[in-house]
């Protein structure tokens, strides 16, 4: 089993996106996927279609009460479960960061399903700022997956990440994080773009997904229909890019009876 953390600092650079329809192509593929939405603005839950459920959200098992296992409710995807976000994730900035292993709350709090491995990946929708959230989820996390969009800042963005990455392992956290994946989103065909996708390339060749996400209206439509864009528009370019990331990701990444 695998913990991915799909995180960047910046906000809306579709690590909501990526997490929910990678979430949904992966286990449309027959991998078993849990994804835990770690963000006070729930917006992965309510893209699965989900509303906010009181009590439901990984907060509890942060701070000591109830285990994880409660948390994890299925959808209505066969290999689809979901840990829900809430509002209520919010105190963890002041809860968890009062304690003294609090950065490392969720690590621990993960590791039954890493030792039953009930699922084969654990997607982590992270919070866009550098909280406590996002650090806990860096410390749980084997890997990163980055989503960039492609302007100009996008590279500056991702060596800061790297810096994050290398303190996390540096403070002994997480010693073995890396950044596995990074995504290009939004993708319009333009110079800029293009520039912006050579750098990266220059920078993080082998980790980069040859996979580009297209900007497309349908998928920033579908969360408001509360469903993966696999289901909102099959046949979109949306859904042939989710598609060819979980594949490239299954290659990364085999799992024994998933072709
Ligand atoms: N490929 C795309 N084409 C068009 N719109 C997109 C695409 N990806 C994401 N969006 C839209 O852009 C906005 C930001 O995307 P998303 O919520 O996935 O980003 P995020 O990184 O999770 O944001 P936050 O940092 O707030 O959590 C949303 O309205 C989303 O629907
Ligand atoms: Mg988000």
């Amino acid at each position: 089993m695998k913990i991915i953390a799909v995180a960047n600092q910046k906000g809306g650079v579709g690590k909501t996106t990526t997490s929910v329809n990678l979430a949904a192509c992966l286990a449309d593929r027959g991998a078993r996927i849990l994804l835990i939405d770690l963000d006070p603005q729930a917006n992965a839950t309510s893209g699965l279609g989900f509303p906010p459920i009181e009590g439901q959200s990984i907060y509890g098992a942060l701070i000591g009460q109830g285990t994880i296992a409660e948390k994890v409710i299925p959808t209505r995807w066969p290999h689809l479960w979901l840990i829900p976000g809430d509002l209520e994730l919010a105190g963890a900035e002041i809860e968890v960061a009062r304690a003294e292993d609090h950065l490392t709350r969720l690590r621990t709090a993960l590791q039954p399903l890493r030792d039953d491995a009930p699922f084969d990946f654990i997607l982590l929708d992270c919070p866009p700022s550098l909280g406590i959230l996002m650090t806990n989820a860096l410390a749980a996390a084997d890997e990163l997956l980055v989503p960039l969009q492609c302007e100009y800042f996008a590279l500056e963005g991702l060596s800061k990440i790297s810096q994050v990455v290398q303190q996390i392992r540096d403070c002994g956290a997480n010693p073995d994080l890396t950044i596995g994946g990074v995504l290009m989103t939004m993708f319009m065909r333009n110079n800029l773009a293009m520039q912006v996708i050579s750098e990266v390339q220059s920078h993080f060749g082998e980790v980069i997904f040859k996979t580009v996400v297209p900007r497309s209206v349908r998928l920033a439509e579908a969360p408001s229909h509360g469903q993966p864009i696999l289901e909102y528009e099959p046949g979109g370019l949306g859904t042939a890019a989710y598609k060819a990331l979980a594949s490239e990701f299954l290659a990364r990444h085999p799992v024994a009876g998933v072709v």
